[in-house]
């Protein structure tokens, strides 16, 4: 990789002004444990990528020196800087956050952007607040039962049950994991089906806080080729056989990125290709709720094979609002304990007041979904007609679901970002979804949770950005 690409993947680091080498440290560890700078690979002279980065050389040397104490790089004489082909063994407990996606070191960080574009946040409505309001009258009742319920508040665990009934997958509460998002359902679904080292199977193109996930649990990704239809079974059964996977991750409603939805037909072969193999497959609905417009998506894959050794796991933080942390995991009763003593250790168990707002939420499910779809319908349609009329040379499809649009670009955007960056304008390249060889960095994810209004200035100031970056 040269010094321009490196800077370009490098992103957003020079936050903190004091200590510039160690955000750049962080940075390149990220890259190596995310598999951008693989084993091997030679890095940037230190000279080149000072003038890339515009820095002194001494930040680079010891930002350098710094991995190389730490066993990430090797220089040998006369070869240059290069990613060491041994990782250290134990990553510190202060590296997760070199492991996270660039959107989780952020979250860390906080930092402040003039305009983010790298989460697609809904903003919670006034059902929100209705459904607070209502609390006070339950809590008494609610608050006297027992304190912990590492399996999840009874009343929601049975809610989640209904809801997910009605989607098609035939759940019993006994059957479902309240969780602090569908994040943790699938980190304990990583912890309980995999150990280090072991293969798991994705899709080309995922979402990046699983993947930061993932990889953070050690684990070796195999990916199939993303496809508007869903991953293609047969692609599935023939990696199933090679690599012997631990589990396989789809997102198969909405996709992130993409926004595609797997049709009947595939799910029903994937839950086939769970059932025959016994391989655990993992299904990701945590953008389910978010239908625009379409047809209604198909059923849970879980639903076409009963006895398969399905998860399915799902959130609110898409129909109703990321800050409440609630999510679900449902899966066959004989593996949940585990999953439930895994996750005592963890928490405990997700607080009881969250929980009992979620149980108002979900009665309410059927009217804020509505108001979502509204909503999220204008939004798209603003962005979508802002994107013609000023970026006309980007290529995209109207998502029936989700909350952002997957453009593809007619050059690499690196160039793009570096000016959008430095004006205060933080994109989600391709290159954040990509687990193959592809890279994806003529893609970027365009979220439509801004109001309208800021939704054709962020495309007009885009489309300033994108002129200024073809000149460069
Ligand atoms: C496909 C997918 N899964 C999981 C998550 C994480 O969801 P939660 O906020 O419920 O942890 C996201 C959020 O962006 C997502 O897009």
């Amino acid at each position: 990789m040269n010094a321009e690409e490196l800077a370009a993947q490098l992103g957003a680091w020079k936050d903190d002004q004091t200590r510039l080498y160690r955000g750049l440290a962080e940075q390149l560890r990220l890259l190596i444990r995310l598999g951008s700078l693989p084993p091997g690979s030679e890095l940037p002279p230190e000279r080149r990528l000072a003038v890339a980065l515009a820095v002194s050389r001494t930040t680079i040397a010891q930002a350098y020196s710094l991995l190389k104490d730490e066993g990430w790089l090797v220089s040998l004489q006369g070869s240059g800087t290069r990613v060491a082909h041994a990782q250290p063994a134990v990553a510190p407990p202060a590296d997760y956050g070199a492991a996270a996606s660039g959107f989780i070191a952020d979250v860390v960080r906080d930092r402040v952007r003039t305009v983010d574009l790298t989460v697609p946040s809904p903003p919670p409505g006034p059902w929100l607040m209705a459904a607070m309001s209502r609390l006070p009258a339950l809590a008494a009742a609610a608050l006297s039962g027992r304190v912990y319920e590492p399996a999840g508040y009874p009343a929601l665990r049975d809610r989640i049950a209904g809801k997910l009934t009605a989607d098609g997958r035939v759940t019993a509460a006994e059957e479902v994991i309240v969780t602090n998002g569908a994040t943790q359902a699938l980190s304990l679904l990583a912890g309980v089906l995999t150990r280090r080292g072991d293969t798991v199977l994705v899709e080309e193109l995922t979402c990046p806080t699983v993947l930061a996930s993932l990889r953070t649990a050690g684990l070796r990704l195999v990916v199939v080729p993303i496809e508007r239809e869903g991953a293609d079974p047969q692609a599935v059964e023939a990696a199933v056989r090679r690599y012997e996977p631990s589990f396989i991750y789809v997102i198969p409603t909405y996709h992130n990125p993409t926004g595609w939805t797997m049709t009947e037909h595939r799910r029903a072969a994937l839950a086939s290709i769970a059932r025959r193999y016994g391989v655990p497959l993992v299904e990701d609905l945590t953008l389910a709720d978010t239908r625009i417009d379409g047809p209604l998506p198909p059923p849970p894959i879980a639903a076409y094979a009963p006895g398969a050794q399905i998860y399915t796991v799902g959130s609110l933080s898409k129909v109703c609002w990321p800050g409440l942390r609630t999510g679900w995991l449902i899966g066959p009763r004989r593996e949940l304990q585990r999953i439930v003593h895994l996750r005592a250790m963890y928490d405990l168990g997700c607080p009881l007041p969250t929980q009992l707002l979620a149980v108002e939420l979900l009665d309410d499910l059927p009217q804020i979904r509505l108001e979502r779809q509204r909503e999220l319908l204008g939004r798209r349609d603003t962005l979508l007609a802002a994107l013609a009329e000023h970026l006309p040379q980007w290529r995209h499809e109207s998502p029936h679901g989700g909350l952002s649009v997957w453009c593809a670009t007619p050059r690499p955007l690196q160039q793009l970002n570096h000016v959008a960056q430095h004006h205060g304008m933080q994109l989600m390249l391709g290159s954040h979804f990509a687990v193959g060889a592809r890279s994806y960095l003529d893609h970027v994810r365009l979220p439509f949770t801004l109001d309208e209004a800021e939704l054709v200035e962020v495309v007009r100031r885009l489309a300033g950005y994108w002129t200024e970056a073809g000149r460069g």
